[in-house]
């Protein structure tokens, strides 16, 4: 290979995405287990990460905290909604410290930056940092999600995107993308490579919550659903190899 070759293949980026949010669940953290984090699966997620932070994307990332505490669930057995979700936000910084620790035995730089201050534990969320640190080249994981109750991880995702300018949000899910029906249930279900986001409002196809469909809707960027299980396809679908759904105009 020429010198002149070896520049083209080295300034060619290997995926059309510069910057990327991933949305994950924190249900995927769990692996098979009941609740809580399954270290061998936290451990996956990261070279997942890692393998997309290798194609020079740079990442952020939003998790949820389903694994931990469900503030949804909380509020449905007679807790208040407010301290359930205010719960729920704590299970989030749990699930950032693991998820960067595993990042970090990997040699992937990481900062969490908190949406509510714990100064001790991690950097509060400060945009203009942020985009220093994925400048930089280091997986920013926003915890806690917006701060506030009654929005989901799904708007935190949705928002953090829109404020770092991402060119898609990658939502990590159990199955490869957005179907008629679910799947698991219902195997006459079609599978759709596009959908509109106005189609996933008024199906209600439950990709996202509506609040995060319109954020991204009112800022043009694509939601890409794909499935999180098999090692290695968060990397694919970024290079837009593999099974996934794009929700876009
Ligand atoms: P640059 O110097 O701009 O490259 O960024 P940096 O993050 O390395 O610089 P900084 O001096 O801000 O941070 C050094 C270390 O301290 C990093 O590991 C940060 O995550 C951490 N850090 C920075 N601010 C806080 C904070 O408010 N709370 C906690 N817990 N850690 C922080």
């Amino acid at each position: 290979m020429s010198a002149k070759q070896m520049t083209k293949e080295k300034i060619q980026p290997a995926s059309e995405y510069k910057r990327i949010m991933l949305k994950m669940s924190g249900e995927v953290l769990m692996g098979d287990s009941e609740y809580g984090l399954d270290s061998k699966t936290v451990k996956r997620v990261a070279e997942d990460i890692k393998a997309v932070v290798d194609l020079g994307v740079e990442v952020c990332v939003v998790v949820g905290a389903g694994n931990i505490f469900r503030g949804v669930s909380g509020a449905a057995e007679g807790m208040d909604r407010t301290t359930a979700d205010y719960m729920g936000m704590l299970g989030i910084v749990i699930n950032a410290l693991a998820l960067q620790n595993s990042l970090e035995h990997i040699g992937v730089h990481t900062r969490v930056q908190s949406a509510i201050r714990m100064d001790s534990i991690c950097e509060p969320y400060i945009r203009r940092k942020a985009f220093r640190h994925m400048q930089k080249g280091r997986v920013v994981i926003f915890a806690a999600g917006t701060g506030n109750p009654y929005f989901t991880t799904d708007t935190a995702a949705a928002l953090r995107a829109s404020e770092m300018n991402c060119d898609a949000i990658f939502k990590g899910t159990k199955v490869d993308g957005v179907y008629s029906a679910d799947p698991e249930k219902d195997k006459s279900a079609s599978h759709f490579d596009r959908i509109t986001y106005m189609d996933v409002l008024t199906k209600d196809l439950k990709v996202m919550d509506a609040t995060a469909i319109s954020l991204a809707r009112e800022n043009n960027i694509p939601i890409v659903v794909f499935s999180v299980k098999e090692t290695g396809n968060f990397a694919q679908v970024v290079q837009s190899k593999g099974k996934y759904t794009i929700v876009a105009n």
